[in-house]
Protein backbone atom coordinates (compact mmCIF):
# COMPACT_ATOMS: atom_id res chain seq x y z
CA UNK A 1 0.00 0.00 0.00
CA UNK A 2 1.32 2.99 -0.81
CA UNK A 3 1.24 5.96 1.49
CA UNK A 4 -0.81 7.89 -0.57
CA UNK A 5 -3.84 5.24 -0.35
CA UNK A 6 -3.39 5.00 3.39
CA UNK A 7 -5.17 7.33 4.41
CA UNK A 8 -9.10 6.35 3.04
CA UNK A 9 -10.42 9.81 1.22
CA UNK A 10 -12.17 12.03 3.36
CA UNK A 11 -11.18 10.48 6.51
CA UNK A 12 -10.36 13.36 9.05
CA UNK A 13 -6.58 13.52 10.42
CA UNK A 14 -4.31 15.25 12.88
CA UNK A 15 -3.28 17.29 9.86
CA UNK A 16 -7.10 17.85 9.43
CA UNK A 17 -7.33 19.91 12.45
CA UNK A 18 -4.72 21.55 12.27
CA UNK A 19 -5.56 23.42 9.17
CA UNK A 20 -9.20 23.11 10.12
CA UNK A 21 -7.27 25.63 12.75
CA UNK A 22 -5.42 27.65 10.48
CA UNK A 23 -9.04 28.39 8.61
CA UNK A 24 -10.78 29.62 11.35
CA UNK A 25 -13.13 26.42 11.01
CA UNK A 26 -14.34 25.01 14.28
CA UNK A 27 -13.84 21.59 15.35
CA UNK A 28 -16.57 19.34 16.84
CA UNK A 29 -15.46 16.38 19.37
CA UNK A 30 -17.77 14.11 21.20
CA UNK A 31 -17.36 11.28 23.20
CA UNK A 32 -18.37 7.33 22.24
CA UNK A 33 -17.54 3.77 23.59
CA UNK A 34 -19.34 1.51 21.67
CA UNK A 35 -19.86 0.66 17.77
CA UNK A 36 -23.50 1.58 17.73
CA UNK A 37 -23.06 4.97 18.65
CA UNK A 38 -19.51 6.28 17.32
CA UNK A 39 -21.03 4.83 13.94
CA UNK A 40 -24.37 7.29 14.36
CA UNK A 41 -21.94 10.23 15.20
CA UNK A 42 -19.08 9.87 12.81
CA UNK A 43 -22.41 9.82 9.94
CA UNK A 44 -23.91 12.60 11.38
CA UNK A 45 -20.35 14.61 10.39
CA UNK A 46 -18.62 14.68 14.08
CA UNK A 47 -14.96 15.77 12.91
CA UNK A 48 -13.02 13.81 16.17
CA UNK A 49 -14.09 11.04 18.25
CA UNK A 50 -12.54 10.87 22.13
CA UNK A 51 -13.07 7.46 23.28
CA UNK A 52 -12.63 8.82 27.11
CA UNK A 53 -11.74 7.52 30.06
CA UNK A 54 -15.24 9.07 31.09
CA UNK A 55 -16.35 5.39 29.78
CA UNK A 56 -15.33 4.71 33.74
CA UNK A 57 -18.60 7.09 34.25
CA UNK A 58 -20.93 6.40 31.97
CA UNK A 59 -20.66 2.78 30.99
CA UNK A 60 -19.08 1.42 34.11
CA UNK A 61 -20.83 3.55 36.58
CA UNK A 62 -17.40 4.64 38.79
CA UNK A 63 -17.58 7.79 40.40
CA UNK A 64 -14.09 8.73 39.07
CA UNK A 65 -12.18 7.87 35.88
CA UNK A 66 -9.37 6.34 37.76
CA UNK A 67 -10.78 2.29 37.84
CA UNK A 68 -10.73 2.09 34.03
CA UNK A 69 -7.94 -0.44 32.70
CA UNK A 70 -5.83 -0.45 30.09
CA UNK A 71 -7.69 -3.48 28.62
CA UNK A 72 -11.42 -2.06 29.13
CA UNK A 73 -10.16 1.25 26.79
CA UNK A 74 -8.50 -1.25 24.16
CA UNK A 75 -11.82 -2.63 24.29
CA UNK A 76 -13.61 0.33 23.83
CA UNK A 77 -11.46 2.04 21.15
CA UNK A 78 -11.30 -1.10 19.31
CA UNK A 79 -15.45 -1.26 19.54
CA UNK A 80 -15.12 2.63 18.44
CA UNK A 81 -12.95 2.03 15.62
CA UNK A 82 -14.45 -0.42 13.79
CA UNK A 83 -17.70 2.20 13.74
CA UNK A 84 -15.48 5.04 12.47
CA UNK A 85 -15.19 5.47 8.91
CA UNK A 86 -14.38 9.21 8.51
CA UNK A 87 -13.74 11.20 11.85
CA UNK A 88 -10.44 11.09 14.01
CA UNK A 89 -10.32 8.82 16.51
CA UNK A 90 -8.62 9.38 19.70
CA UNK A 91 -8.26 6.97 22.93
CA UNK A 92 -7.96 8.27 26.29
CA UNK A 93 -4.54 6.64 28.29
CA UNK A 94 -6.01 5.95 31.45
CA UNK A 95 -4.94 6.36 35.28
CA UNK A 96 -1.67 4.50 35.79
CA UNK A 97 -0.83 4.02 32.15
CA UNK A 98 1.57 6.71 31.40
CA UNK A 99 2.43 8.84 34.52
CA UNK A 100 5.96 8.34 36.36
CA UNK A 101 7.73 6.04 33.17
CA UNK A 102 8.07 7.33 30.16
CA UNK A 103 8.75 3.64 28.44
CA UNK A 104 5.95 2.40 30.71
CA UNK A 105 3.77 5.11 28.47
CA UNK A 106 5.30 4.61 25.48
CA UNK A 107 3.97 0.50 26.11
CA UNK A 108 0.92 1.68 26.88
CA UNK A 109 0.29 4.27 23.85
CA UNK A 110 2.04 1.48 21.36
CA UNK A 111 -0.37 -1.23 22.50
CA UNK A 112 -3.69 1.13 22.47
CA UNK A 113 -2.59 1.75 18.40
CA UNK A 114 -1.45 -1.75 18.01
CA UNK A 115 -4.81 -3.25 19.27
CA UNK A 116 -7.72 -0.96 18.03
CA UNK A 117 -6.68 1.15 15.49
CA UNK A 118 -7.16 4.25 16.72
CA UNK A 119 -5.23 7.56 14.86
CA UNK A 120 -4.47 9.36 18.31
CA UNK A 121 -3.82 9.33 22.45
CA UNK A 122 -4.91 11.58 24.73
CA UNK A 123 -3.36 12.10 27.65
CA UNK A 124 -3.62 14.40 31.21
CA UNK A 125 -0.68 16.80 32.20
CA UNK A 126 1.64 19.47 31.20
CA UNK A 127 5.17 19.74 32.57
CA UNK A 128 4.67 16.83 34.85
CA UNK A 129 3.56 14.58 31.62
CA UNK A 130 6.52 15.94 29.47
CA UNK A 131 8.62 12.97 29.29
CA UNK A 132 6.29 10.81 28.47
CA UNK A 133 4.82 12.57 25.46
CA UNK A 134 8.43 13.21 24.09
CA UNK A 135 8.44 9.15 24.13
CA UNK A 136 5.48 8.79 22.72
CA UNK A 137 5.89 11.16 19.89
CA UNK A 138 9.27 10.12 18.98
CA UNK A 139 7.74 6.86 18.18
CA UNK A 140 5.03 8.65 15.64
CA UNK A 141 1.97 8.42 17.96
CA UNK A 142 0.30 11.77 17.72
CA UNK A 143 -0.83 12.65 21.04
CA UNK A 144 -3.82 15.26 21.93
CA UNK A 145 -2.63 16.99 25.44
CA UNK A 146 -5.14 17.69 28.19
CA UNK A 147 -5.05 20.72 30.41
CA UNK A 148 -7.22 22.58 33.31
CA UNK A 149 -8.81 20.05 34.97
CA UNK A 150 -7.78 16.44 35.04
CA UNK A 151 -10.08 14.52 36.05
CA UNK A 152 -7.33 11.64 36.70
CA UNK A 153 -5.95 14.20 39.36
CA UNK A 154 -9.37 14.61 41.10
CA UNK A 155 -8.12 12.99 44.53
CA UNK A 156 -5.13 15.77 44.52
CA UNK A 157 -7.55 18.60 44.28
CA UNK A 158 -10.42 16.98 45.69
CA UNK A 159 -13.25 19.31 43.63
CA UNK A 160 -14.45 19.50 40.17
CA UNK A 161 -14.45 23.06 40.19
CA UNK A 162 -13.37 25.43 37.85
CA UNK A 163 -9.55 25.31 37.59
CA UNK A 164 -6.43 28.06 36.82
CA UNK A 165 -8.55 30.83 38.54
CA UNK A 166 -5.96 32.25 39.87
CA UNK A 167 -3.04 34.26 37.99
CA UNK A 168 -0.40 31.85 38.98
CA UNK A 169 -2.44 29.19 37.68
CA UNK A 170 -3.35 30.35 34.54
CA UNK A 171 0.31 31.45 33.95
CA UNK A 172 1.15 27.66 34.51
CA UNK A 173 -1.74 26.63 32.18
CA UNK A 174 -0.37 29.07 29.41
CA UNK A 175 3.24 28.09 30.22
CA UNK A 176 1.83 24.26 29.65
CA UNK A 177 -0.30 25.12 26.55
CA UNK A 178 3.16 26.18 24.75
CA UNK A 179 5.17 23.26 26.22
CA UNK A 180 2.63 20.44 24.70
CA UNK A 181 2.80 22.22 21.71
CA UNK A 182 6.75 22.06 22.03
CA UNK A 183 6.62 18.36 22.58
CA UNK A 184 5.00 17.92 19.76
CA UNK A 185 0.91 17.33 20.42
CA UNK A 186 -1.19 17.78 17.68
CA UNK A 187 -3.85 19.05 19.93
CA UNK A 188 -4.83 20.30 23.26
CA UNK A 189 -8.21 19.68 25.32
CA UNK A 190 -8.98 22.63 27.54
CA UNK A 191 -11.21 21.51 30.38
CA UNK A 192 -13.32 23.84 32.57
CA UNK A 193 -11.23 26.83 32.33
CA UNK A 194 -11.95 30.43 32.35
CA UNK A 195 -13.16 31.46 28.98
CA UNK A 196 -10.61 34.59 28.37
CA UNK A 197 -8.09 32.32 29.73
CA UNK A 198 -9.00 29.57 26.94
CA UNK A 199 -9.45 31.83 24.53
CA UNK A 200 -5.86 33.56 25.10
CA UNK A 201 -4.34 29.99 25.41
CA UNK A 202 -5.62 29.35 22.02
CA UNK A 203 -4.70 32.34 20.73
CA UNK A 204 -1.29 32.07 22.01
CA UNK A 205 -0.81 28.26 20.07
CA UNK A 206 -0.85 27.04 16.60
CA UNK A 207 -2.00 24.13 17.33
CA UNK A 208 -6.02 23.41 18.04
CA UNK A 209 -7.39 23.84 21.21
CA UNK A 210 -10.72 22.09 21.56
CA UNK A 211 -12.39 23.05 25.25
CA UNK A 212 -15.06 21.58 27.47
CA UNK A 213 -16.66 24.13 29.58
CA UNK A 214 -14.10 26.45 28.43
CA UNK A 215 -16.22 29.00 26.38
CA UNK A 216 -16.31 29.84 23.04
CA UNK A 217 -12.92 31.41 21.87
CA UNK A 218 -10.81 28.23 21.35
CA UNK A 219 -10.76 26.05 17.98
CA UNK A 220 -13.69 23.68 18.91
CA UNK A 221 -15.73 21.80 21.88
CA UNK A 222 -15.92 18.63 23.10
CA UNK A 223 -18.61 17.13 25.17
CA UNK A 224 -19.36 13.54 26.78
CA UNK A 225 -22.03 12.08 24.14
CA UNK A 226 -24.39 10.94 27.09
CA UNK A 227 -24.15 14.58 29.02
CA UNK A 228 -25.17 15.90 25.48
CA UNK A 229 -27.93 13.33 24.56
CA UNK A 230 -29.78 13.80 28.23
CA UNK A 231 -28.61 9.97 29.16
CA UNK A 232 -26.61 10.71 32.21
CA UNK A 233 -28.93 11.54 35.42
CA UNK A 234 -27.99 14.06 37.92
CA UNK A 235 -25.11 16.11 35.82
CA UNK A 236 -25.47 19.33 35.05
CA UNK A 237 -22.75 21.59 34.82
CA UNK A 238 -23.42 25.08 33.44
CA UNK A 239 -21.39 24.49 30.55
CA UNK A 240 -23.08 21.71 29.13
CA UNK A 241 -26.12 22.17 26.87
CA UNK A 242 -28.12 18.82 26.78
CA UNK A 243 -29.54 18.83 22.98
CA UNK A 244 -31.45 15.81 24.00
CA UNK A 245 -33.63 14.51 26.80
CA UNK A 246 -32.97 10.81 25.41
CA UNK A 247 -33.29 9.34 29.03
CA UNK A 248 -36.63 10.47 29.03
CA UNK A 249 -37.13 9.16 25.96
CA UNK A 250 -35.22 5.63 26.58
CA UNK A 251 -37.74 5.45 29.83
CA UNK A 252 -40.56 6.38 28.16
CA UNK A 253 -40.31 3.78 25.57
CA UNK A 254 -39.10 0.84 28.07
CA UNK A 255 -42.36 1.25 30.41
CA UNK A 256 -44.50 1.05 27.41
CA UNK A 257 -42.58 -1.99 26.21
CA UNK A 258 -42.69 -3.73 29.56
CA UNK A 259 -46.56 -2.77 29.73
CA UNK A 260 -47.20 -4.48 26.18
CA UNK A 261 -45.31 -7.66 27.33
CA UNK A 262 -47.52 -7.59 30.87
CA UNK A 263 -51.39 -6.91 29.02
CA UNK A 264 -50.20 -9.44 25.92
CA UNK A 265 -50.34 -6.73 22.91
CA UNK A 266 -46.90 -7.54 22.18
CA UNK A 267 -45.97 -9.54 20.23
CA UNK A 268 -49.54 -8.90 17.88
CA UNK A 269 -50.44 -11.61 14.69
CA UNK A 270 -48.20 -9.05 12.44
CA UNK A 271 -44.73 -9.44 14.76
CA UNK A 272 -44.47 -13.41 14.70
CA UNK A 273 -44.18 -16.40 12.66
O1 LIG B 1 -12.74 11.27 29.14
C1 LIG B 1 -13.34 12.22 28.63
O2 LIG B 1 -14.53 12.16 28.30
C2 LIG B 1 -12.60 13.47 28.43
C3 LIG B 1 -13.37 14.65 27.97
C4 LIG B 1 -14.11 15.23 29.12
C5 LIG B 1 -12.54 15.65 27.31
O3 LIG B 1 -11.43 13.51 28.65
Amino acid sequence: MSTATHVAQGKVTTRTLLKMKEEGKKIAMLTAYDYSMAALIDQAGIDAVLVGDSAANVMAGHPTTLPITLDQMIYHGVSVVRAVKRALVVVDMPFGSYQGDPIEALRSAVRIMKETGADAVKLEGGEAAADSIRKIISAGIPVMGHLGLTPQSINQFGTYSVRATTSQEADKLLKDTLLLEELGCFSIVLEKVPAKLAEKASRSASIPVIGIGAGGGVDGQVLVLHDMLGITQGFSPRFLRRYHNLGQEIAGAVSRYVEDVKEGSFPNEKEQY
